[in-house]
């Protein structure tokens, strides 16, 4: 019998461009120090540690009881589709027709679909660094330029509106915002987005606004592009059920964007996921109509353990870091240590049992930061907190 050898595995070239998204894998890696016995503080992954609200859970499962287990249209349940309308329409005080609401699985797909939908090799998309890894990823993946747009500490990561308009060319196709901002936690004032709104001017560039965060705000209030005269038709929103209602597994989330846009992103549903789990968009609606008072219990506790921590980070040899004022994460800033971001969070995982991410894994901009997110309990928090000053002073 002749032997069958194995063949080279031929990938395309635009898988040498796709980027990913560092806290997987972290978590992977801590997971297998776990396996080993070690004891983690777990403080790397974007997801609130909460349960799902009860009200939600049952209106999940009577939905798969009832028999909300089949297809369902490829841009969502007309039934939710309706309510997304309705809560945009509430929340950022712009009519919103059902038909300009695509349900997809979570809030990543918009930003790979809206991409895909729109964006062509050669054309400039502009990105906040540091900043969510996908939109670099996907802007790469797709052959065009990830134009970065650098968020710094002394404009409490807010975007500099000349740096914006210096940035703009002929090709600019796509402005990313993301209020609040992961992973440093800022958020854009009316004032800001006015400010960037103006930068932009009336050229022929689409904003995708990432307000994942939106209910997640400790200070101020959120503020979307999507307000602003004359935005609507230019913007698209992305925002979703993950962190809001601490829905990750579930994968639900929606783009708000025209008509004549929203018919194409559900083609790329279609011929992708066919359609976002009917049982998880029944309970969508029960989420956005139902009872909010686990959305603001939530809100509370992220403040109280973000004031914890930021409060011990300060004390830290090294460390000093500014107060978020949204999403669940601290983004101190290290430069203090001498160590480099990759390096110091490798150290911390390792050495210490406190797994966080290097600034580096939101772009080149992040680098002398760390992320450490607040989605774990008060406790884990102190004692992630004593392991950090422990390790210091060992080492630094
Ligand atoms: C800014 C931002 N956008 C989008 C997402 C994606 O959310 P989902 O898990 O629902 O796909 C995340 C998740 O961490 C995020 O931080």
């Amino acid at each position: 019998m002749t032997a069958i050898t194995q063949p080279a595995l031929r990938l395309a070239k635009r898988m040498s461009r796709l980027g990913t998204e560092t806290a997987f894998e972290v978590l992977v890696k801590a997971r297998a120090l776990e396996a080993k016995g070690r004891d983690i503080v777990h403080l790397e992954i974007g997801e609130p540690d909460f349960d799902t609200p009860a009200n939600v859970i049952e209106a999940g499962a009577n939905a798969l009881h009832k028999g909300w287990t089949h297809y369902s249209p490829s841009a969502g349940l007309p039934q939710l589709r309706q309510a997304i309308a309705e809560e945009v329409e509430r929340t950022r005080g712009v009519k919103v027709a059902p038909e300009e609401v695509v349900v997809v699985p979570g809030g990543k797909p918009t930003i790979f679909f809206l991409i895909l939908a729109l964006i062509e090799e050669g054309d400039e998309v502009i990105y906040p660094n540091p900043g969510f890894p996908i939109y670099e990823s996907m802007v790469n993946f797709l052959g065009a330029k990830a134009v970065p747009i650098r968020l710094r500490e002394e404009r409490d990561f807010g975007m500099d509106v000349d740096e914006l308009k210096s940035l703009i060319t002929d090709r600019t196709k796509l402005v990313i915002l993301n209020s609040p901002h992961n992973p440093t936690g800022g958020i854009q004032t009316e004032r800001d987005v006015r400010e960037i709104a103006q930068a932009i001017g009336d050229r022929d560039v689409m904003v995708l606004s990432d307000e994942i965060y939106s209910r997640l705000i400790f200070e101020g209030s959120h503020f979307s592009i999507l307000s602003l005269d004359g935005w609507k038709e230019r913007t698209v929103l992305l925002d979703g059920f993950s962190k809001t209602y601490a829905m990750t597994g579930w994968r639900l989330g929606y783009g708000v964007m025209r008509a004549d846009l929203a018919t194409h992103v559900a083609r790329l549903m279609t011929n992708s996921n066919s359609c976002t789990a009917s049982f998880t968009q029944v309970a969508g609606i029960e989420a956005l109509r139902g009872d909010q008072t686990s959305v603001d219990k939530m809100c509370a506790e992220f403040k109280r353990r973000r004031d914890l921590m930021v409060a011990g980070l300060n004390e830290i040899k090294g460390f000093s870091c500014r107060l978020p004022k949204g999403a669940f994460y601290t983004f101190p800033n290290i430069t203090g240590t001498g160590w480099k971001s990759k390096k110091l969070a490798d150290a911390l995982l390792d050495d210490a049992g406190v797994a966080g991410l290097s600034g580096t894994a939101f772009g080149d901009y992040g680098e002398g930061y760390l992320r450490f997110s607040v989605a774990n309990s008060m406790e884990n928090l102190e004692k992630a907190l004593g392991r950090i000053e422990e390790w210091t002073k060992k080492n630094l």
